[in-house]
């Protein structure tokens, strides 16, 4: 793309923010969702879910309530007895879509899977056998660290398929992330891989299960998937290949019938503190509302491909690559490596090759496209594609119009999705055939969600303001809490605004009602679509014998989103240098992960501080984003952020 440097990018801002997009006749003809599913679920919340909860799931046993509400913790569809697994895949094998393609797999090296429902519900039937062979029972808690391989959706349902929860855990975090989170979720067996391949080099896991299972003495045993070849190393005893373990059990296991409310999974993410939220979901809501949302927002009808590009170690994954197009017996692509591997067209061949006609992604990767300019798309026939969605951040007016230009034909309408880890499932966004888009709002919360935009003392803020997001109603795919720290989970999200709930974003509502989402208002940064606190990686830092005190903030970052921006204070005898703040970052790295890596990493001799002694980080984002300073009267040493911001020039990383 040719960029004119007379361009005004603020006056495109407007240009673009003030153009509307209806949806054409011809997709609106043929779309699912009808603008009358507002004023159903309107009329009564309760009655439109319920409804929806016995045509879209099979029971075992029919549920008796559809919600008890105990603010803030939430029951529904109590007395109701399903399987997940069952709901994904037998009973689309039982009435006559075994043969149906569940995923088209594809290797970053060029190698590909086909998987049908039949083959599916086998190989998940095997592995829950062997799960149970370990002492997997209902109830029990199973981790999964693994690449982008089918084999991980198939350790998910085994999971699902006895009752027991998983907790993925993201294949990029390191071996002390992962330790954590095994020992909070007390799990007995982890699955995991010797590796996966990114960006044409394997790229080892099983070194890392190894260091973390050290301290984790809840496992009892692994299942390990070969997915470079071997040479790893393997504990007699605890660690077991899959394609042994597993490839020797029957293809014959049951599914168990668990209630409503069993635990499906936990995912943990990050918070205001440094250590992560085991966020819980449960059964029979969240399949409700991740199959309702993915068929409507999405448009699915039966001989679609469809391709949410996210990984499967993040809530996108578990809602929109496993759980919801399962249910919706959708086929599905999955890709393993990176974007630009081997050239920047690897996606668009996989568009064309598959012929997907719905993809969902994020942001960063349409920004990281977008630089890479719009021949890469050109050269390949997407003329498949009929819908487009983002998610994981606010998306900017440009990068939406290039999304539908480029990608879109200018004709496929984008879905703008809001939601997060807590919410389960879609919560704010277009439905593709009824709504007029704007890019870069999120536009309308869904059939049934009750959103509102608030100021401080939690008073609804008039159409054209902007404040905090809150959710005044509970939904079926809501988190269920905070695993093992109910107070946490009433302090997080249900106190700042008694009777709400409050997600940590901020928003702004225009005159016609549309919701414009702004991104986190806490100590909470949004990196390439991926939270991490500031918190997290300050407390990484001080973890190194030569610092004595970090802030960390986020910077605007124009293919990111934010990138990571760390101030540090060494200890006393320490000397800064370029080799030191390398170090460091690589320290980030080993403690969290590669994905926590700060960008800009700069040294400073103090850091500016109230008077009663917290760091004023509006003042350090304001020097990370090199602004004019705001107000500093309440500084305790004002010459602290001269001598920051004279030496903030230099701290990019090479
Ligand atoms: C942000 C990802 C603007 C938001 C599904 C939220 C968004 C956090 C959007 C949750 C969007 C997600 N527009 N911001 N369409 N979608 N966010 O838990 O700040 O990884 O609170 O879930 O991402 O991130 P999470």
């Amino acid at each position: 793309m040719s960029v004119d440097p007379s361009s005004r990018p603020e006056i495109e801002n407007l240009l673009a923010e003030a153009r509307t997009f209806p949806p054409s006749a011809e997709f609106s003809a043929q779309a699912t969702a009808t603008a009358d599913l507002y004023a159903e679920a309107e009329a009564d919340f309760e009655a439109f879910w319920a409804k929806r909860a016995h045509e879209r799931i099979s029971w075992f046993t029919p549920f008796e309530t559809t919600l008890e509400w105990d603010l803030p913790f939430a029951k529904w569809f109590t007395g109701g007895e399903l399987n997940v697994s069952y709901n994904c895949l037998d009973r689309h094998v039982e009435r006559g879509l075994g043969d149906k393609v569940a995923y088209h797999w594809i290797g970053e090296p060029g190698d590909t899977r086909t998987l049908t429902y039949r083959d599916l519900l086998g190989e998940v039937c095997r592995a829950a056998n062997a799960l149970r062979e370990l002492g997997v029972q209902k109830g029990d808690r199973v981790a999964i660290y693994m690449p982008m391989i089918p084999e991980l959706p198939v350790a998910m349902l085994a999971c699902a398929r006895l009752g027991a929860a998983h907790t993925v855990i993201f294949g990029g975090f390191s071996a002390e992330a992962l330790s954590d989170r095994i020992n909070d979720a007390q799990a007995k067996v982890l699955i995991t891989a010797d590796g996966g391949w990114r960006r044409g080099k394997p790229v080892g896991l099983k070194h890392h299960a190894d260091e973390a299972l050290a301290s984790t003495p809840s496992i009892n045993g692994t299942i390990v998937v070969d997915r470079l070849g071997g040479g790893i190393h393997m504990v007699e005893g605890r660690d077991h290949w899959w394609h042994e373990i597993v490839a020797r059990q029957s293809d014959v296991c049951p599914p168990v019938p668990v209630e409503s409310e069993q635990m499906l999974y936990l995912l943990y993410t990050s918070g205001t503190t440094a250590k992560p939220k085991g966020i819980v979901h449960t059964s029979a809501g969240y399949l409700l509302q991740a199959s309702f949302t993915h068929e409507v927002v999405f448009d699915v009808k039966p001989d679609d491909v469809y391709w949410c590009a996210a990984d499967i170690g993040w809530v996108t994954g578990h809602s929109y690559i496993v759980y919801g197009p399962l249910a919706n017996a959708t086929t599905g692509v999955m890709y393993e490596g990176a974007p630009d591997t081997p050239d920047w067209d690897r996606w668009w061949q996989i568009v064309e090759d598959y012929k997907v006609s719905i993809l969902y992604c994020a942001p960063t990767a349409i920004r990281a496209f977008m630089k890479q300019g719009e021949t890469y798309p050109a050269k390949h026939d997407l003329s498949s594609l009929r819908v487009l969605g983002s998610v994981g951040e606010p998306i900017n007016p440009e990068a939406w119009l290039w999304y539908h230009d480029n990608i879109g034909g200018g004709r496929a309408p984008i879905v703008d999705t809001w939601w997060q880890t807590e919410t389960g499932a879609i919560l704010i966004s277009p439905l593709p055939g009824v709504t007029t888009t704007k890019p870069g709002s999120a536009t309308f919360p869904m059939p049934g969600i009750a959103v509102d935009v608030v100021d401080a003392k939690g008073d609804s803020v008039p159409l054209g303001g902007g404040g905090y997001l809150v959710l005044k109603r509970p939904w079926p795919s809501m988190l269920r809490g905070i695993y093992g720290d109910p107070d946490r989970y009433r302090s997080t999200y249900w106190s700042r605004f008694p009777g709400m709930y409050f997600a940590g974003d901020g928003a702004k509502r225009d005159l016609d009602g549309y919701l414009w989402l702004l991104g986190r208002v806490d100590d909470v940064m949004n990196i390439a679509g991926h939270r991490i606190s500031t918190i997290e990686i300050e407390s990484a830092l001080v973890d190194h014998k030569s610092v004595a005190e970090a802030a960390v903030v986020g910077k605007s970052d124009d293919i990111t989103g934010q990138a990571i921006f760390a101030f540090v204070i060494l200890r006393a005898g320490q000397e800064p240098s370029d080799a030191l703040a390398v170090q460091l970052r690589e320290h980030v790295a080993y403690v969290i992960g590669p994905i926590a890596r700060p960008k800009y990493l700069m040294f400073t001799p103090d850091l500016p501080k109230t008077r009663s002694g917290k760091i004023m980080r509006r003042l350090l984002r304001d020097i990370a984003e090199g602004r004019v300073l705001g107000d500093t009267t309440t500084l305790a040493d004002a010459n602290v952020v001269d001598v920051i911001r004279d030496k903030s020039g230099s701290a990019e990383e090479d």
